[in-house]
Order: C-alpha cells, then structure tokens, then sequence
C-alpha cells in the first residue's frame, strides 16, 4: 500500500505554496496524500514564527503528535519552516517526539532525510539551500495559484522575524518564473499572484531597478493568464512605475497590499519602516490618481513598545482616510533576536487587546463602505468554486479581491464571469450571474 503523507500549514501564503510543493515531491515519490496525521505514515508541520500565538498552535499540535508517536513509532515527524529555523535544536530537545527538524532553505530535502533510516536531524541554516522542484498541478484552486518570486527579506523592520528565519533577499531568475507561469497557464491557470516579502523590490539583490514592472510587462505575454497581482508591496520600495504598470498593463489587477503597519510618526520610526505617514498618504493618493479604482489592502501592528493612546488614534485616522477594502490587524508579539525585543513590551495585554478589537471595528466599517460602493454595479469575478462543500450558490473573487457568493449555474467555475452585485456585507459581495463562460 503506498504510504501517506500529512502536511498541516501555519503562517504565510509563502508558507502554503512551500507545503504544496513539499506535497508534489512526496507525491512524485508514490505518496498518497493521507486524511489526518492519525493515518500518515509521514507528518510534516509546516510552520510560522511571526507571532507568539502561531508558535503556540504548533506546540500544542505536537503534544497531540506526541501520543501517535508513542503508539507508532515508524511514523516520522517533521517540523519545518520558519520555527524549525527559528528553534533549530531546542525542538528535539523540548520535543523528542520530531524526528527532523527542517529549515525554510533545506526543503528539497526533506524526502531524501525522510527515506533515510537514521535520517533524523537539524537541518537549518542557508548553508546547502535546497528546494523541491514545483509540481504546478499541486495547488487548492483549479484556476488560481501563487508564485514565488523571491525569498527572503532584509527590511529588518523592528518587530519582525522574517529576515532571521527566511534569510537575505534572494530573487528568483525571470526566465524561470516565466516557465513556471506558462506551465500553469497550460494546466488550466488564469489568475497568479507573485509571492515576495518585499514583492516591489525584486531583483534589487541582482542590483536591478524595475524588474517587477518589466517581469509584469512579460507576463502579459503569456496566454491563458488573464490577471496577475504580486504582494507583498512594503511602501518604501513601491512607487510610480509600479503605479503605471497597473494602470498601463491590462492583465494586472487593481489590487495593492500596502501595510502602513501605523499611522504614527514616532511608531514608524521605531519600527524602522523607512517612511512617515505623510509619505504613506501621499503614496495612496498617487496610487490611485495614476491607477484609479485600487483596492487597497493593510496590515497594522497595535501595542507595539511605547505606543500611547494618541499613537493609537492617528492609526485609527489613517484607516479611515485611506479607506482600505481589509486589513489585518494584529498585536504586538516580542520575537526574540529582533530589535524591538530589546525595548520594554509595556503595552498592557488587556490594552492591547482594547486597541486590536478598536481598530478592527473602525476597518469593519471602511470595509462595508468599501464594499457597498459595488452595490448595483456588474463585476467580473474569476470564479473557483461554491460557497461551501455541498453549497449551491458560487464563490470568485475580483481583480481587487473582494469576495463574490453568487447564484449561478456550477459549469461557471473555472472560467470569468460577469456578477450583477446586489448586497454587501464588509467581508462579502452577494449578486446573481448576469453572463460568463461555460465551462466543459
Ligand atoms: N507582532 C505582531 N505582528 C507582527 N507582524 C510581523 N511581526 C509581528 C510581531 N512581532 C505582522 C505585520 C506583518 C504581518 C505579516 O504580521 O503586520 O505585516
Ligand atoms: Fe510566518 Fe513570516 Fe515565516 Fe510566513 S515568513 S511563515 S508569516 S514567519
């Protein structure tokens, strides 16, 4: 009987598109992919470092792992990604239950350690940097899939992990992220996103100027693929070429995740940003004068050390004035190693929690507002599936990533069709078909 796999993921979009790959070596291998970690005979936990929160999801999870390694003791158990790179030996140590603990740089190893008897391990570092190569038919949509462009990041904004556990920027060759598009486009893919940390900087480590604009012009070149959108864009190194390329390329979407992470001076400052919010603002405004009708997405970091109540309150302004269609929210986590983990946390948890439940209701409102302006008109959705298993009506998204539910024959999923939107609540767009492909 062929051997199963597990893969549970945590974390980043990064994150999800390395666990399919991880999935596409096992499988060329002859694993099957199994239900649970109960039945796999191979377990990987595919991991996140960014809060303290997501690290406490994986500890549990191996406590649960712990008894099905007492009762089975051939399964192996492999933690990878960023917390292997972040914890290297202190999990086999705490945790003896993980056979191999796997960096985010090691991964096109983790099926030849696997087949190894006595192949347990850490294995972490950017030292014999391996990845699996991508199966481009493993992914969760039918048309939709993600595009790595780069690794790493060296912003070494305070608070943040990433450049410890992901390494240096290192971008991607165009040439292969070309093959790597066309390839999908060929299995039926008409909508990719490009994947970076630092998505409006590639190619800047090969001292290029421009590439994503000039990789963006290439991809318009590649039938099939319909629409392109890239994130993360961090303000600093995103500007008026990017602007025009959305505005001047037909097939990218008029979608920006741009996190302000505050909208205090004195914040981001500290956090080492590389911006004022005046400079953000100005940003947004040229964004859409150049480019129109962006949807606009953030990240913002509430109870980062020293942040007062007016702190605060000049973020809740910059989240109404921009008018973003969603953001995510998140309270400040030390993360040892970093340089804010040396200033004192004395945002109070209580405090924290006041100001992440504030400003998540001040963005519920700009998204409602955002998403009503739809209300009436007819959008074109790119459509993946129904609701829910089982659910009648179907799902798609648009250019700018608002959600569509609507009701409509299911030989639509797959291809573009156009929604007459008719109500909005601030995470959905509701609507009936008004015209769109038949699928076969
Ligand atoms: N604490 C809280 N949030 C963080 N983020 C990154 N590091 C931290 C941290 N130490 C948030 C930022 C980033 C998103 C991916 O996670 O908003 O954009
Ligand atoms: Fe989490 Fe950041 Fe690693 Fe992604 S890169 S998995 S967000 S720590």
């Amino acid at each position: 009987m062929a051997k199963r796999i597990f893969i549970k993921t945590w974390g980043c979009q990064m994150n999800v598109l390395d666990s399919e790959t991880l999935q596409g070596q096992f499988a060329a291998a002859g694993y099957s992919p199994g239900e649970g970690a109960e039945d796999a005979d191979v377990i990987i936990l595919n991991t996140c470092s960014v809060r303290e929160h997501a690290e406490n999801k994986v500890l549990s999870e191996l406590g649960r792992l712990k008894s099905i390694k007492a009762r089975r003791p051939e399964v192996t158990i492999v933690l990878a990604g960023c917390m292997a790179e972040r914890l290297g030996p202190r999990i086999r140590a705490r945790y003896p239950q993980v056979d191999i603990v796997l960096g985010t740089r090691r991964l096109g190893d983790c099926l030849r350690l696997v087949a190894e008897s006595g192949g347990c391990g850490v294995f972490i570092g950017d030292e014999g940097e391996s990845y699996p190569p991508r199966d481009v038919r493993q992914r969760a949509s039918r048309v939709q899939a993600f595009v790595s462009v780069m690794r790493g990041c060296e912003n070494y904004c305070a608070y943040c992990i990433v450049p410890y556990v992901r390494g240096r920027q290192a971008s991607r060759p165009e040439g292969e992220i070309i093959d790597e598009i066309e390839a999908l486009a060929e299995d039926g893919v008409r909508e990719v996103t490009l994947l970076g940390q630092n998505v409006t900087a590639y190619g800047r480590d090969a001292g290029e100027k421009g590439a994503l604009c000039r990789l963006l012009g290439r991809l318009e070149g590649i039938a099939g693929i319909e629409w392109v959108k890239f994130i993360t864009s961090h303000p600093r190194d995103t500007g008026e070429d990017v602007f025009r390329a959305m505005r001047d390329l037909p097939k990218v979407c008029g979608y920006m995740h741009l996190p302000a992470q505050s909208g205090s001076d004195r914040i981001l400052a500290a956090m080492k940003r590389g911006y004022t919010r005046s400079e953000y603002l100005a940003k947004v405004q040229l964004l859409r004068e150049t480019a129109g009708d962006v949807s606009i997405a953030g990240d913002f970091i509430v109870g980062f050390p020293g942040e007062t109540e007016g702190d605060f309150l000049e973020t809740v302004d910059l989240v109404r004035k921009v008018g973003y269609k969603n953001s995510f929210i998140f309270k400040y986590s030390p993360r040892e190693g970093t340089a804010a983990s040396l200033l004192r946390d004395d945002v109070p948890v209580a405090e924290k929690k006041r100001r992440n439940n504030e400003l998540l209701r001040i963005q519920a409102e700009a998204s409602l507002s955002h998403n009503r302006s739809f209300v009436g008109r007819t959008v074109k959705v790119l459509v993946d599936g129904t609701e829910k298993k089982g659910g009648r009506r179907l799902s798609g998204r648009t250019a700018g990533e608002e959600i569509v539910i609507f009701e409509g024959p299911p030989d639509l999923v797959g291809g573009f069709s156009q929604v007459g939107i008719t109500s909005a609540t601030a995470i959905t767009l509701f609507g009936e078909v008004a015209g769109g492909e038949r699928r076969p």
